[in-house]
């Protein structure tokens, strides 16, 4: 009896699935503490299978969509926080270890590990080093959040770079298995202007609805996720708002979303993240470029407000790290120590947060993930804590509890720069 129901079983597979071979992914999306998104695509149209488990090869679970497409997207739901499971896709190809690991819950201060990457999928030497220094680094304790800073596949955004430059690059080491979070930069708006048509919004699956925590924001363009006890925003540097507006105007759709989120969160950490830095002198000049500059007068006094501990970003070609600041909105000469610097140093670099007196908002550019370029002649920045062009490299933040700590780890695999807050 058992033989039969297997003859009739392959008998009715498609005869396309059969042959079928995975030409991307898997890839991890819109992960939460109970749920996530698992996406591929195939050479041939397929029906859409994950096989789950707690126990390796044991996968006893399964979801499934009896459709054919060779774009798939299967949500899992009903999962366990804070667990490693392991997962096949269909009968397509036996990979055993791959896995993915739920988020803990909301406010719970399990230590969580995010890596920041900007500007990188150009295929060069520096991506594929600055690559290999995180696989090597990331063997002490895997990675909970991989947040793009934008730039993500140049030079157009177009699938076959997102293929080429971005999914070939990292496949074997991440995607299977680091829970994604993306951000788009201008050249990923390259290929169409009309941003539903965008490879970057085929490609990724956003939460929309507050389903991964913070304010349902309704679009994939922006939104906002918790990683244990930190919120994270993804901000948009780059499209037209819905209303027509700039997307960076402090009343538009976003900044009014972006306000009723930050006003809600009651997480210890906020991090939030866009493409176009406030502050640089790498490979764009702050004090000259006009959305850079938008950035800086419309949205920062709004992250400020709700007191941002960490804003992040890409577009130029560097590391650069500020001071704790608040209150800047002028070009850099105006920057002034005594007035903008508000932080409390245990020792250089550490710092620790004053219940009374709030300290300011730290920024970050990290965008030589991939990109190395040149610095303006008054490189860096007199707000700054550290800088390099030097060489390439990428954000490594953990968090445990209420202690913060980030580090800069070069093209070389070595530490360049560490920073802490202690909260
Ligand atoms: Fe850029």
């Amino acid at each position: 009896m058992k033989y039969l129901i297997l003859l009739f079983s392959v008998g009715f597979l498609p005869l396309c699935a059969q042959t079928a071979k995975i030409i991307r992914g898997p890839y991890l999306q819109n992960f939460t503490a109970s749920s996530g998104v698992i996406r591929w695509r195939t050479d041939v149209p397929t029906e859409s299978r994950i096989y789950y488990g707690k126990k390796g090869p044991e996968k006893n679970l399964m979801v499934e969509d009896g459709g054919l497409s060779t774009e798939h997207e299967l949500k899992i739901t009903g999962l366990k926080p804070n667990h490693t499971y392991f997962y096949s896709i269909g009968n397509l190809e036996k990979v055993d270890n791959q896995w993915f690991q739920t988020l803990p819950k909301t406010g719970s201060e399990k230590a969580i590990r995010i890596w920041a990457l900007g500007d990188f999928g150009t295929g060069n030497r520096n991506q594929l080093l600055v690559r290999d220094a995180i696989k090597a680094f990331m063997k002490e304790k895997p990675i909970d959040a991989w947040i793009w800073l934008g730039d993500n596949a140049y030079g157009s955004g177009k699938d076959v770079e997102y293929q080429k430059n971005v999914f070939d690059i990292y496949q074997s080491d991440f995607f299977p298995n680091t829970k994604l979070w993306p951000n788009p930069g201008n050249h990923d708006y390259k290929d169409n202007k009309d941003s539903k048509k965008l490879a970057y919004y085929q490609n990724f699956t956003m939460p929309t609805d507050g389903e991964a925590g913070g304010v349902a924001s309704g679009t994939e363009a922006y939104y906002s996720f918790n990683l244990g006890n930190v919120h994270v925003v993804s901000v948009n540097s780059e499209e037209t708002s819905e209303d027509g507006t700039s997307i960076i105007d402090s009343t538009g759709l976003q900044a009014q979303w972006l306000k009723k989120d930050l006003a809600a969160n009651k997480l210890p950490w906020t991090i939030v993240y866009f493409h176009e830095p406030p502050y640089s002198k790498g490979s764009h000049n702050t004090d000259t470029d006009e959305e850079m500059t938008k950035v800086r007068e419309q949205i920062v006094p709004i992250l400020e407000r709700y007191q941002v501990d960490l804003v992040l970003a890409g577009h130029s070609h560097s590391y650069e790290r500020t001071l704790p600041i608040r209150g800047h909105y002028g070009i850099d000469a105006s920057f002034d120590t005594s007035k903008h610097v508000v932080a409390k140093e245990s020792k250089p670099n550490h710092y620790l947060v004053d219940k009374i007196k709030p300290q300011g908002t730290i920024y970050i550019v990290a965008g030589s993930g991939g990109q190395l370029g040149k610095s303006q002649p008054d490189f860096p920045l007199k707000s700054s804590a550290y800088s390099t062009v030097a060489l390439g490299g990428s954000l490594i933040l953990d968090v445990k509890g209420r202690k913060l700590v980030g580090r800069w780890i070069g093209s070389d695999g070595r530490v360049h720069d560490e920073f802490s807050i202690q909260k």
